[in-house]
């Protein structure tokens, strides 16, 4: 379902109406993006990565859990080309992610870094945003039409001209967030978007993923601490810990195993820790587990017991 208020922002008067948001199409058939057996030490010896393999489907919504230091950021890096691994591959839309594959995987993978100061190099804000766009000899007035909707979308258009030195964190993040919007990728991997945000861009940011995904088709791979806020991001839900892939099925599956995420220090999201402790209080097995408080009411309106009781006081 598309997102009503980004619908919205992009009917408004002031948004550009000149270009539109569909991603690149990969090959038909292809995976948009593949690891097999990857592995990766750091030059300290600290093996990061150990053995891992997964691969997302184009259109795909996946988050990526973990403790600290669990090897997500690495696991990024080398999905994206940034690090290359000591063994295993990645393919993006089906090429392997090799020097000579390179070029092609900055059109198809874009990386939101945890710290947006690594990520942004230009002097100003449109330049930043523009900047991939040129690499890929984009033309100049398509170019100028696609920075102006992906700052716009970011509700960063009033930051376009500001030395992004004097950008507060916050804006930074959103500034990142545009220039990879402009590229266009058919799969946004995102390492903890939402850290440093304040609430209302934290919604806006995930409203936003929403809308590219559901409406446009495009895969995100998300790395976030926010378990709440899982179910609004992704349908599959992969779990790491020590460099390994601990589980990977879909978000319901993993996030109500609560051992599951208690063997990695993880956390369910809080209405689902509420109900599981609720059963285990009550020496019941928690055989529903609700992911949202939505879900919770629904499912506590719709319960007999409560209906009945409900029923035994109308009449
Ligand atoms: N440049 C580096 N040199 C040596 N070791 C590193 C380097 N970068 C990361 N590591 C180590 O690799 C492991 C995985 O780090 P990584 O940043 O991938 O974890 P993470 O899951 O992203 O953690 P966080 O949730 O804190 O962001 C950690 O033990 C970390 O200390
Ligand atoms: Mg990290």
């Amino acid at each position: 379902m598309p997102c009503q208020r980004i619908v919205d922002i992009l009917r408004s008067a002031t948004c550009p109406q000149n270009c539109d948001l569909t991603p690149m199409k990969i090959p038909e058939g292809k995976a948009v993006m593949e690891c097999r057996d990857l592995h990766f030490h750091y030059h300290d010896g600290k093996e990061a990565v150990a053995g891992v393999s997964f691969s997302i489907a184009p259109g795909e919504a996946v988050a990526l859990c973990g403790p600290n230091g669990s090897g997500k950021t690495t696991l990024l890096k080398l999905l994206t080309g940034l690090l290359s691994p000591d063994e295993g591959e990645v393919r993006l839309g089906g090429r392997v992610l090799d020097d000579a594959g390179a070029k092609e995987a900055f059109r198809i993978v874009g990386m939101l870094f945890q710290d947006s100061q690594d990520q942004l190099f230009c002097n100003y804000v449109a330049e930043d945003v523009a900047y991939g766009l040129k690499q890929l000899g984009v033309p100049q007035a398509e170019i100028r039409d696609r920075v102006d909707l992906a700052l716009h979308l970011c509700e960063a258009e009033h930051l376009a001209h500001r030395p992004i030195h004097h950008l507060s964190g916050g804006e930074m993040k959103r500034v990142a967030l545009a220039g990879l919007i402009a590229m266009r990728s058919p799969v946004l991997v995102l390492d903890e978007p939402t850290s440093g945000l304040d609430p209302a861009a934290s919604t806006h940011l995930i409203e936003l993923i929403q809308h590219l995904n559901h409406t446009h088709g495009s895969a995100f791979l998300i790395v976030t601490h926010e378990m709440d806020r899982v179910p609004l991001l992704a349908r599959r839900v992969l779990v790491m810990e020590g460099g390994r892939l601990l589980a990977d099925g879909d978000t319901r599956s993993i996030l109500t195993d609560v051992p599951l995420l208690e063997q990695a220090r993880l956390q369910p999201p809080a209405i689902t820790k509420f109900y599981f402790e609720k059963a285990l209080r009550d020496g019941k097995k928690a055989d529903w587990l609700p992911l949202s408080v939505e879900e919770a009411l629904s499912h506590d309106a719709a319960s007999p017991r409560l209906l009945e009781a409900e029923v035994s006081r109308a009449v």
